[in-house]
């Protein structure tokens, strides 16, 4: 069965509204540029599941393999990412490119008055970050980087119980991303494509501890590692510190067995969470509390973080504000201080 034999609804979420689009509005006019494997995966499943979305066009630099991609999803084949740009059937793009061609194909969809879902991470550096978001507001277009874990209601849940004092006082927080190595044509291991551990995982535990934590966070001390045969580095870690002291240990890496995970231990507890950043859309979530009383596990409805951030994305563009909805876990104005934290962690690795 292909994709487009079946427009399925994303999980009923628990924990948060479920979010249709407003009656009489007709969904998201999307084409996507780069057939990625996330794409193939993930993203398009989705899209084409989600009410507010409707997926128009892949475009690929391969004609072929956007007929295949068209034919899966259906919707149209489009051989060249400028001539989808060119279409006045699409309102907005996602762009799942490979990170060092990011910047140059958000300006152009920008340019092209299209509204933007930019794979993570949106861009290489924070001045280049800095320079489209600005371009995207001059534009009135929105531009959401796709951190699509963030719109997952697991975490919710878990601020929750972190409001309920379940941990008592924060006192720090520990998150690991790490993946197996991939072979070596995969762009995460090519540096003229942007690869390497820091720009590809690092950010998500980086945006865990933001969101956990709060603006302000700044980097204490970095560690990379670096492969001499691909010339990317492989992984690391970094010490964070938030302004009111809470101590964030970060962990990622390309070359490590699959772990995703946050910890946030405080003055009377300790709360865990396990698949963190990439949990499939039919996972039902642990979140284990152990505090002065013993342990406690919270099983949680499963939530399709996939959709999630489709649904977000579509209500953004239409409420045209240039920001994403509130409450959705991830605003505009985190693109810039977020990529400013992956800088400093950069700068100040041994
Ligand atoms: N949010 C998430 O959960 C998540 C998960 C995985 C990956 N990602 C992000 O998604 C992006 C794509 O990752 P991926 O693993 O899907 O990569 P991928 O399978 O290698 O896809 C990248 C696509 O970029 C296009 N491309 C254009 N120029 C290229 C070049 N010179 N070399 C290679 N590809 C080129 C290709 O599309 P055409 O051949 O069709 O032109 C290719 O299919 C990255 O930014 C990554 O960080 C996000």
């Amino acid at each position: 069965m292909t994709h487009r034999e079946g427009k399925l609804r994303a999980a009923p979420d628990a924990d948060e509204e479920a979010d249709p689009p407003e009656p009489g509005q007709p969904g998201l006019r999307l084409g996507v540029i780069g057939c990625a494997g996330i794409a193939w995966r993930r993203t398009l499943p989705a899209a084409v599941a989600e009410p507010s979305v409707r997926l128009v066009a892949v475009a690929s630099r391969d004609g072929d393999k956007a007929a295949r991609f068209a034919r899966e999803f259906g919707c149209s084949a489009v051989h060249g990412y400028e001539e989808l740009l060119r279409r006045d059937d699409i309102e907005a793009v996602y762009i799942p490119l490979p990170v060092a061609l990011h910047a140059e194909w958000i300006e152009a969809a920008l340019r092209a008055g299209k509204h933007v879902l930019a794979e993570k991470p949106l861009a290489p550096d924070a001045a280049t970050a800095a320079r489209l978001v600005d371009l995207a507001h001059a534009s009135r277009l929105l531009l959401v980087e796709n951190y699509m874990f963030t719109h997952h209601s697991q975490h919710r849940a878990v601020r929750r119980l972190l409001t309920e004092g379940v941990v008592g006082e924060p006192r720090s927080f520990a998150a690991a991303f790490t993946i197996p190595r991939l072979p070596p044509h995969d762009i995460r291991n090519r540096r003229e494509l942007g690869g390497g551990a820091l720009l590809d995982v690092a950010g998500y535990p980086i945006r865990a501890a933001e969101l956990f934590l709060g603006d302000g966070l700044e980097v204490v001390g970095s560690v990379l590692r670096h492969d001499p045969d691909t010339v990317v580095d492989t992984g690391g870690a970094a010490l964070l510190r938030s302004p009111s002291g809470v101590i964030a240990q970060l962990t990622f890496g390309i070359d490590d067995a699959y772990h995703s995970s946050y910890e946030i231990r405080g003055s009377t507890g300790r709360l865990s969470l396990g698949r963190a950043f990439t949990p499939p859309p039919d996972h039902r979530p642990l979140v284990r509390v152990e505090g002065p009383d013993g342990a406690r596990d919270h099983l949680l409805a499963a939530d399709d973080q996939f959709a999630r951030v489709l649904g977000a994305f579509a209500r953004g563009v239409r409420a045209g504000t240039g920001e994403l909805p509130s409450g959705t876990g991830h605003r505009v104005a985190d693109i810039v201080p977020h990529a400013r934290l992956v800088d400093a962690v950069r700068r100040s690795a041994r």
